[in-house]
């Protein structure tokens, strides 16, 4: 007997409530994991649709025709909003629990399954070339090896065509897995004795680079492309908290740089 949508959907709800209850609950010990996971449960109205609503705004982008990477598709809220916006998409994506779901959804939308490996950016399984736009959404932290990856990424993207990368900045004082302020510039060490000192687990931080901008700019000053960074765009939307962070908003103001990068990689041709 074939699954009906509803019973689908009850599906991927309940494999969803377990795979955030063991990030927000047991890998990061968030008080409010509940409410995180309720909120994912609906993660592409939450999650994905403003975030892409952005990169369109930003970059002029219609992504209707084009042919999309998702790399760290996660539980494939981007691979969804991206479909249903007329896109090709394709994704990668290391861990099975995750790749069980975007199964799921992908059948749930009608794309095909094929799309989707489980790959990881290092090592992408696509040839050069192939895509017009990589999407890589907070996953760059979480990475064996940056640099191969930022390769990775530019290496299947069509000349012309566009890396998204939004990662954390770690000179900033916010860790935003366990939304904690911490000391500015300050190493990982550090962070975690923090965390231990609350009696948080510090073995997820331990699996987390700190990347910085100069460090992912001086990977970038070797490539053949063009950096765009959307720097002043997290001053406006921080206008309506920043009387709830007044201590960030003046470093931020300071020292000119936000919690999180947001950059985009045009590649460019031989003649640059
Ligand atoms: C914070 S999640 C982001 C998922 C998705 N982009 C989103 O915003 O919902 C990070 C994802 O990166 C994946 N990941 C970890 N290491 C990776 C690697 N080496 N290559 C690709 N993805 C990786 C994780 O399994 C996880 O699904």
């Amino acid at each position: 007997m074939t699954e009906t949508t509803q019973e689908l959907r009850a599906r991927i709800d309940g494999l969803m409530r377990q795979y955030y209850e063991n990030y927000y609950r047991k890998d990061l010990s968030l008080r409010d994991w509940r409410e995180r996971i309720e909120s994912r449960l609906n993660e592409e109205q939450t999650f994905a649709e403003p975030n892409i609503r952005r990169v369109e705004n930003w970059m002029g982008i219609d992504f209707a025709g084009q042919r999309v990477l998702i790399v760290g598709a996660g539980t494939g809220a981007e691979s969804v909003v991206l479909h249903q916006r007329g896109a090709e998409v394709h994704g990668i994506e290391p861990y099975n629990k995750a790749m069980e779901i975007v199964y799921l959804k992908a059948d749930q939308h009608n794309i095909p399954r094929e799309r989707f490996q489980q790959a990881v950016a290092e090592k992408i399984p696509h040839p050069d070339e192939s895509f017009d736009f990589v999407y890589c959404y907070t996953v760059l932290e979480h990475v064996q090896d940056v640099t191969a990856s930022i390769d990775e990424m530019l290496r299947v993207c069509k000349t012309g065509g566009l890396v998204y990368i939004q990662t954390p900045e770690y000179r900033f004082p916010y860790e935003g897995h366990y939304k904690i302020k911490r000391v500015p510039f300050s190493p990982r060490w550090l962070t975690g004795l923090q965390l231990m000192v609350s009696g948080r687990s510090t073995a997820f931080l331990r699996t987390v680079n700190f990347v910085t901008a100069p460090q992912l700019n001086r990977i970038f000053l070797d490539r053949n492309v063009l950096t765009i960074r959307t720097e002043p765009d997290w001053l406006r939307i921080w206008e309506p908290v920043r009387k709830q962070n007044p201590l960030q908003y003046w470093f931020a103001k300071t020292f000119g740089f936000g919690r999180e990068q947001y950059i985009f990689l045009r590649k460019l041709g031989p003649a640059g």
